[in-house]
């Protein structure tokens, strides 16, 4: 595979190797062995101390799992990357081996809500406290980091209001008080940013996301320097939080049409964002392409290609045109707890994702009742427009 082909062509290539003399299978063979058989037992300890590559039991490692990982390492431009079952088993790995009883964590309050709970509710008990910052303010992070600071986790694009964490500027700052910027780029992809090339440390993604795409294969990933993923890689044995072979595999299937769907999602995603922009019965778009939104100049430098699908909107009637919007869109667009599908989706942050966060803390991040998160899928943007425009008739 040539390093200097572009990401599509690499993501639509990923995983098509096979040993020398063999035919290329273009796609990988699904190996579902929990466990390998060896002929002796130097055999079997050359494998358990990684002197031969080979596998042993799956927990510790598989080959559809290795192929993921390889994909992801080379889109992310890193190291090493590993595999976990979902993104949340990929932070806690990454947490857990990254950071000990006494340590400090910063992280954006605009986290996803299982990052917060892990922060704000399992790592207390293990003796790592956090700070929440809002990660687009600067100074409000330099002002939480001390030298017991061990990470910075930030999101690439934040949850629901789409804000643009200056990724240079951050991982200058954490690497200035001897932390590591971490970057939870789920909702980008590397099809359009690359934390590492920005100064981050690690990155990571909920697979069932965008890397896959198409709601079927759960899964996490973590890419970065092979140190460092290598502690975490331990972290994910321990926990027992490896991925299955099956969900490796279709997420290397999903991956392989990335580029493609993340211009989509961008082009799609943007026209959204200014039909709503327009609409008389929408006070507010929250999407980096609008000019009045308040990180518009970062994301034009940090996403010349776009910024994927996810955009949020405010209705003029509050929470009961919320109702009254789902309702009117019914299956075409449907309510579904999860984002980044080919196919366009809603949720309304302020009871689903967002709802163990206190009033005034919702408001303050600007998930209000009339709030609703879109994600935008492949579709065509004007049938998404037309069904947009008829279910909002009646606000
Ligand atoms: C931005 C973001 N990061 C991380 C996660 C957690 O990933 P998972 O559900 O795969 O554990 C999610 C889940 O929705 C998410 O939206």
């Amino acid at each position: 595979m040539s390093s200097r082909s572009h990401l599509t062509t690499r993501a639509a290539r990923a995983g098509a190797h096979s040993p020398p003399g063999e035919a290329l299978p273009l796609v990988p063979a699904l190996h579902q062995a929990t466990v390998h058989g060896y002929p002796d037992l130097a055999s079997l300890h050359r494998v358990l101390d990684g002197e031969q590559h080979g596998h042993a039991y799956y927990r510790f490692g598989h080959y559809n799992g290795q192929v993921l990982e390889q994909a992801v390492a080379d889109l992310e431009g890193a190291d090493g990357a590993v595999a976990s079952a979902s993104g949340m088993a990929a932070i806690s790995s990454t947490v857990l081996a990254l950071a000990e009883a006494g340590d400090h964590v910063v992280a954006d309050r605009n986290a996803y809500g299982g990052t917060r709970s892990l922060l704000g509710v399992d790592l207390p008990r293990l003796g790592i406290t956090t700070t929440l910052v809002d990660a687009a303010d600067l100074a409000e992070v330099g002002r939480a980091v001390t030298p017991r600071t061990r990470l910075v986790l930030v999101e690439a694009l934040t949850n629901p209001t789409v804000r643009v964490p200056d990724l240079p500027a951050l991982a200058e700052l954490a690497h200035n008080s001897g932390a590591r910027l971490v970057v939870d780029a789920t909702f980008v992809t590397p099809a359009l940013l690359r934390p590492l090339e920005h100064g981050a440390d690690l990155v990571w993604h909920s697979v069932p996301k965008y890397l896959g795409g198409h709601s079927a294969a759960m899964g996490g990933v973590v890419a970065g320097d092979a140190g460092l993923v290598d502690r975490i890689r331990q972290s994910v044995v321990h926990l027992g939080a490896t991925l299955g072979p099956f969900d490796a595999w279709m997420a290397l299937l999903g991956l392989k049409t990335l580029g493609l769907r993340m211009r989509a999602h961008s082009r799609g995603a943007t026209e959204v964002a200014g039909f709503l922009a327009l609409h008389p019965a929408v006070t507010r778009v929250h999407h980096p392409s609008r000019p009045d939104h308040p990180q518009a100049g970062t994301a034009a430098r940090l996403y010349p290609d776009g910024t994927g699908g996810m955009l949020s909107f405010e209705l003029a009637g509050g929470r009961r045109a919320v109702d009254d919007l789902i309702a009117r869109l019914g299956h075409a667009i449907p309510l579904s707890p999860s984002l980044a599908d080919v196919a366009t989706t809603l949720v309304h942050p302020a009871t689903t994702t967002h709802r163990s966060l206190p009033v005034d803390e919702l408001e303050a991040l600007g998930v209000t009742g009339g709030l609703i998160r879109l994600s935008v899928g492949i579709e065509e943007p004007s049938d998404l427009i037309g069904e947009l425009t008829t279910a909002l008739a009646g606000n």
